[in-house]
């Protein structure tokens, strides 16, 4: 087959990397791609929401199967366009991608199908939600309703920062339409864990669980980031947990996506907390986490691509996939600044040297060649992924890998994996 991964992140290089290694992959290609994503796959420059572009492209090039890896892409329509062009694509549709794409959405489908999650309100003005907000108090969670590149999100410890969080979104505009409306919710207590399955509208099959870590510094402080680093397995995700999590959570929603006339199909990532009461959804992903799917793809031992097909045929009933009884853990090497503001084109060396250690893969998120250096080009540029027979294990190997690498504008977290070390 003739495989396209769409997207220019660490995910995608953990996609392509696992796709590639298929023997039913003849050829691979990725747009817009890295420089190391360039090392399992043609690159082509074109945009993820460049939809016309992607057909066309993919009709030119007769590209079998199509695999997208941000949201942007599957909400702005993607999998809806590939297939009306007789191209078979994974995800979900743009309707079944309102799962990410609308937090009321989601919310709504929670509440149909019992689904436990926050209590929750939704506003439009800014004086109803201020009053709201005087009325039950901190700490509280503020989400913009639409995709906010991950920001549009504030957790309130106090009444003042949620009222700054409110004027922000319905007042200054600052996520735009993507915030003209708000969701304020019950501030859920507990650990977090993020839960995929595939799905192909009815069939669920459930993939490995990992941790993320999501905020900047060690200890879990400082400011929120698209993640610095994870584990898969996560303890907290027992065996009963995830029980609970398939029949209360997962199950009753795939059966209301159905009921509202867009299945889901693609690959769902729960953002779970896993409280006293049990676990309880706190969003919806339509796509695989990043870097969730890096320690995934490092895990995996059955062939990735006839398990993405059959999500697509409707035929996951009949796949099961295998994974390494080995723990992974990857640190995300950032450029100095993010999740501010930051330099780019800053050169990193010994990528090599890491990547050649036992059990290490460093998959490129934000990078580009040129000539032979190897230069940053985003906040988030490397995830330095180990595998080994516990997470302790996993984690100094991880930490070898990074401390081979010579980027003296990069940083890191070093202590990815606390959680589970600590239990
Ligand atoms: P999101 O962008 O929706 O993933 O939210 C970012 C982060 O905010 C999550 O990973 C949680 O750490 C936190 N968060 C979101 N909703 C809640 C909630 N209801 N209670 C506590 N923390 C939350
Ligand atoms: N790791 C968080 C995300 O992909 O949304």
């Amino acid at each position: 087959m003739r495989i396209l991964v769409v997207g220019s992140g660490g995910r995608e290089h953990a996609l392509a990397w696992k796709i590639a290694a298929s023997p039913l992959c003849d050829a691979l290609y990725a747009a817009p791609g890295n420089a190391g994503i360039a090392q399992e796959a043609t690159c082509i420059d074109i945009g993820i929401e460049d939809i016309g572009g992607l057909v066309s492209w993919a009709r030119d090039n007769r590209i079998d199967f199509v695999v997208p890896g941000p949201e942007a892409s599957v909400v702005a329509g993607l999998v809806d366009a590939m297939e009306a062009a007789g191209i078979t694509c994974f995800g979900p549709s743009a309707a079944a991608a309102r799962l990410e794409a609308s937090k009321t959405f989601t919310k709504e489908v929670a509440d149909a199908a019992g689904v436990p999650t926050a209590a929750w309100e939704r506003f439009e003005d800014a004086a109803a939600a201020r009053a709201y907000i005087a009325r039950v108090g901190a700490p509280i969670v503020v989400k913009a309703d639409g995709l906010a590149a991950g920001k549009g999100v504030t957790v309130a410890m106090t009444q003042q920062e949620a009222i700054a969080a409110i004027d922000d979104a319905l007042e200054a505009r600052i996520f735009g339409k993507e915030g003209a409306s708000v969701v304020i919710e019950e501030f859920l207590v507990g650990e977090e864990a993020s839960f995929h399955v595939l799905c192909d509208g009815k069939h669920v099959l459930p993939l490995a669980t990992a941790q993320d870590h999501k905020r900047v510094g060690d200890g879990d402080t400082g400011p929120n980031t698209g993640g610095m680093g994870c584990y898969s397995p996560a303890p907290v995700v027992t065996p009963e947990v995830e029980a609970a999590v398939m029949e209360r959570i997962i199950r009753p929603t795939v059966a209301r996506m159905a009921q509202l006339g867009c299945p889901f199909k693609g690959v769902l990532y729960a953002g779970l907390m896993i409280t006293d009461e049990g676990p309880k959804l706190i969003e919806y992903n339509v796509r695989f986490g990043d870097p969730e799917a890096q320690v995934m793809m490092a895990r995996l031992m059955s062939d990735l691509v006839p398990a993405l097909l059959a999500t697509r045929d409707g035929t996951l009933g009949h796949v099961d996939l295998r994974w390494w009884p080995k723990a992974a853990v990857s640190v995300v090497m950032a450029t100095r600044g993010y999740p501010g503001s930051y330099p780019r084109d800053t050169e990193i060396g010994g990528i090599e040297a890491a990547g050649a250690l036992d059990d290490v893969i460093v998959f490129h998120a934000g990078t580009k060649r040129d000539g032979a250096r190897l230069l940053s080009s985003g906040g988030r540029v490397l995830g330095v992924t180990a595998l080994g027979d516990t997470i302790a294990v996993a984690q100094a190997q991880a930490y070898r890998a990074v401390d081979a690498i010579a980027w003296p504008d990069g940083f890191c977290r070093r202590d990815i994996g606390w959680r589970a070390l600590g239990r």
